[in-house]
């Protein structure tokens, strides 16, 4: 499974912008499929997919983050391996095209969870990460939108078009999860956060238990939405502790989970959700979330 984000999708007012989500979903989820038809693990599937959606300029991640407070980019991202809940996160680090991959490197070539900021970048340096040049992230649509943020004196949650705060937003993230024939499961979450936030600001997609969670005695789980919300819900171990502590499967966990988010701050986003046996599973608050599925080896879906 893959997400693009999640909100009102505003800005996919056409059949045109429509189509080119879906189409940029299907062919990475697609991916994904070959990925594990040659052999590789869940892990590698997520973390090819989470790349490709980093590359694709129409998600907040990777090249197309939006800006902060400064103009800059600073990336968040995280992967997790449920075979043994090993994880590797990245949060506010700049220039490197693919903060997930540098996610997967602090994973397995360092001692640690999570590097951050200019420690993340040496460990990046260190590992021999190729640096991009700042012009790499700045699209026309992520210059303009910082420019009516900074209009509008507000911080935006991510492609808004509209005047209300509250619920006609896209909060934008990238996430990807599997579980390869072996039965491992593994989750991947990457994003720019949100636009115009303050420098430093870090959100739940490198967060193990809010915007990211695999475990393969439960699911894998990817987040998008308000990073804020999913911090304090802690809604992606929520969602595995549904399925650990109540026996629930993908389809009852995630109800659980979004009634949860729900219930205690009105929470905004979505998740998506692959449990032990494979059942595929999606919930939001939001009106839409582009996302993309192939269940037990079946047939492409893609949906908003
Ligand atoms: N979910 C992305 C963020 O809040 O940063």
């Amino acid at each position: 499974m893959v997400h693009g984000g999640a909100g009102a999708l505003d800005n996919v007012r056409d059949n045109k912008t429509a189509l080119r989500y879906l189409e940029s979903i299907r062919t990475i989820v697609e991916h994904g499929r070959n990925v594990m038809e040659l052999g590789g693990s869940a892990l590698q599937a997520v973390e090819a997919c989470a790349s490709l959606l980093e590359d694709d300029p129409v998600f907040n991640a990777g090249c197309g983050s939006v800006l902060n407070e400064n103009g800059k980019v600073e990336l968040d991202a995280a992967i997790m391996d449920g075979r043994d809940l090993s994880a590797g996160a990245v949060a506010a680090v700049g220039n490197i095209a693919n903060p997930v991959q540098l996610a997967r490197l602090v994973m397995t070539k360092s001692e640690h969870v999570m590097l951050i900021s200019e420690g993340a970048m040496r460990f990046a340096d260190h590992c021999g990460m190729e640096r991009v040049p700042e012009d790499y992230f700045y699209t026309p649509d992520r210059v303009e939108q910082l420019h009516q943020a900074r209009l509008r004196h507000k911080v935006m949650l991510d492609h808004d078009d509209s005047d209300d705060d509250s619920e006609d937003q896209k909060y934008g993230t990238i996430g990807a999860i599997a579980r390869d024939p072996e039965g491992n499961l593994a989750a991947a979450t990457s994003t720019g956060g949100i636009v115009n936030k303050r420098m430093g600001r870090v959100g739940d997609s490198p967060i193990v238990g809010a915007g990211v969670y695999a475990d393969n005695e439960t699911c894998a789980v990817s987040a998008t939405g308000f990073g804020e919300d999913f911090m304090r819900t802690v809604i992606s171990k929520t969602i595995s502790d549904f399925m650990l502590m109540k026996g629930m499967d993908a389809n009852q966990a995630t109800e659980a989970g979004i009634a949860y988010l729900t219930r205690k701050l009105r929470g905004r986003g979505g998740v998506i959700v692959i449990d032990q046996h494979g059942n595929c599973a999606s919930g939001f608050t939001t009106k839409k979330m582009i996302h993309g599925w192939i269940e037990k080896g079946g047939e492409t879906h893609c949906s908003f």
